[in-house]
């Protein structure tokens, strides 16, 4: 009986930690970019050639861009690119540009 017992504070104990860590990558950025971004612009941010993703990584095309211009982008959507004002919140948004975006080039 005891060791029922034990094993059922266990169980309680791994789904709570399972949920916490799932909420925990809803707030991650860099959770938010790999799955939400990294298929069209790679997890380097260098883009692919071939959907015409812009380099990330490329100190011209970020001077070329003022965070306001790619917020607005973000959230209006550019084709091919979804609009993401109903997928995530204005500071997802504003962080995954001066938090992951911008990063790149650094
Ligand atoms: C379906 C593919 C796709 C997905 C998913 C996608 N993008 Fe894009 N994104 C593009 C393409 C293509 C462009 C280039 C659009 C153009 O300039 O015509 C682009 C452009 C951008 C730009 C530059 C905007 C500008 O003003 O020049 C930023 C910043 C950006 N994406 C960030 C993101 C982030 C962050 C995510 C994830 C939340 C994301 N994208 C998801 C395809 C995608």
């Amino acid at each position: 009986m005891k060791q029922r017992g034990t094993m059922l504070a266990m169980l309680v104990g791994f789904s709570l930690l399972t949920v916490s860590s799932l909420m925990a990558e809803e707030t991650d950025i860099q959770g938010i970019y790999k799955k939400k971004c990294a298929m069209c612009h790679k997890a380097d941010g260098k883009g692919y050639e071939a959907m015409k993703t812009p380099d990330f990584t490329s100190k011209e095309w970020q001077a070329s861009r003022t965070d306001e211009q790619l917020i607005e982008t973000m959230t209006k959507g550019k084709a091919p690119m979804p609009a993401f004002e109903k997928q995530l919140t204005p500071e997802e948004i504003k962080s995954l540009i001066t938090d992951v975006v911008r990063k790149f080039a650094e």
